[in-house]
């Protein structure tokens, strides 16, 4: 197979007709089968791609079954479910006010929520898909090499590491685009229609992460600007500074995406609001809309001891957005990759209902805590980054 004839149909292409296929089978399919059918759907496509998607969305969309046959995790178009489809492995094991947290992978348990029942997400998901796993995890923990890099100290304090998305591969990168397409395929019909998603990124990948919530069927309706100096990019080339001291490899980052897509509205927006309480944002005041750019101080020092996550993201910033996601302040918020609960808790502060998934075990208990304290915290707003005033 050629690159050019490999090239001919764009990567949701593949990921649909893998799908489809699957779906469509009563019984798990071989990697051969699987080759076959979507050969025939798509006409000639590349096996290595086949067999890349099938590699990487186990075990959050394919369960690989015995004798190499893979089955779909999500069997929505039928296709007997075997016993443990019956049986959720996981607990509703925290509640904090209106609050719930749930320790699971949110890929497992999206899948098996009732349709239509999520009212708005607002959510910071891992950017590269490896920062979070175990391995990458104990590399950060003890300080050396990995994803993580410690970056230099500012303003004479120590700062909390940054993953490095410079490093990031082609197929790392790829594996990016098809975790984000599978995670908004499941995550469309849990949501009402009109419902807000919005998702942090960086510079350097939203545009995978935006098209392919766009592929999945999401309604791309913007950008929030965080304004917030991020410490990434700026520097010198790497062991040669002084030879080029006026040289910076990337721009120093000050902005952070944050993306605002959107479930499809039912009829007009103002149908949509009556019936599912949803379908625009809610202003800071009546006279006010809401703004896509927020001046945003990095997480303070006094917050990050209330739950040491290295991703915690401010109160102030997240109690605006997440307000704004529920337009008559009614219904629910999710954040599938909650981390230590920082959107549960502003969930919290602006009196709204919310529910987390969170799947590492560590990051789950710092949440029983964080939350609650969150919450309770008194932020710090100036004129012009409280979009309240
Ligand atoms: C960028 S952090 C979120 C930090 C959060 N915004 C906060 O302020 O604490 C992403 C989190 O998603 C979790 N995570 C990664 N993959 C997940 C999955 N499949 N299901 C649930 N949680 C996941 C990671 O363990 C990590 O805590």
């Amino acid at each position: 197979m050629s690159q050019t004839q490999s090239t001919r149909y764009p990567p949701g292409h593949v990921r649909d007709a893998i799908l489809a296929v699957m779906s469509l089978s009563g019984s798990p399919l071989s990697v051969k089968e699987i080759d076959n059918r979507v050969r025939q759907v798509l006409g000639p496509t590349p096996t290595s791609s086949i067999r890349s998607y099938l590699r990487l969305n186990t075990p959050e969309l394919f369960m690989r079954e015995a004798r190499g046959k893979y089955a779909p995790r999500h069997r929505e178009a039928g296709g007997p479910a075997s016993a443990d489809d019956e049986q959720p492995h996981w607990q509703p094991a925290f509640r904090s006010g209106n609050a719930t947290l749930f320790h699971a992978d949110c890929f497992d348990w999206i899948t098996r929520q009732p349709d239509c029942g999520i009212h708005g997400v607002v959510t910071d998901p891992p950017y590269g898909l490896h920062e979070y796993t175990a391995q990458q995890q104990e590399k950060m923990r003890s300080g050396k090499g990995g994803v993580w890099r410690i970056p230099p100290s500012f303003d004479g304090n120590k700062r909390s590491p940054l993953p490095r998305f410079t490093t990031l591969t082609r197929q790392q990168l790829e594996d990016l685009r098809a975790f984000f397409f599978v995670w908004a395929r499941l995550l469309l019909p849990k949501l009402v229609p009109g419902a807000h998603v919005v998702v942090a990124s960086n510079p350097l990948v939203s545009y995978i992460v935006s098209s392919s919530l766009a592929d999945a069927g999401l309604e791309r309706r913007g950008e929030i600007i965080r304004l917030t100096m991020t410490l990434r990019g700026g520097d010198r080339p790497k062991a040669a500074h002084d030879e080029f001291p006026e040289i910076s490899v990337m721009p120093r980052s000050m902005w952070e995406p944050w993306l605002v897509y959107r479930k499809p509205v039912e009829g007009r927006v103002q149908d949509n609001l009556r019936r599912w309480k949803t379908g625009g944002l809610r202003r800071p005041a009546t006279d006010k809309p809401f703004g896509d750019v927020i001046e945003s101080a990095p997480t303070r020092k006094a917050e990050r001891q209330l739950a040491a996550h290295p991703s915690l993201k401010p109160q102030a910033f997240l109690r605006q957005v997440v307000r704004a996601v529920l337009p008559l302040g009614e219904g629910v918020v999710l954040d599938p990759f909650a981390g230590a609960g920082s959107t549960l808790a502003a969930a919290e502060a602006v009196g709204y209902a919310s529910m987390g998934v969170e799947k590492d075990p560590r990051f789950f208990e710092m949440a029983k805590t964080g939350i609650p304290r969150l919450a309770r915290y008194k932020v710090r707003l100036n004129a012009r980054n409280d979009q309240a005033r």
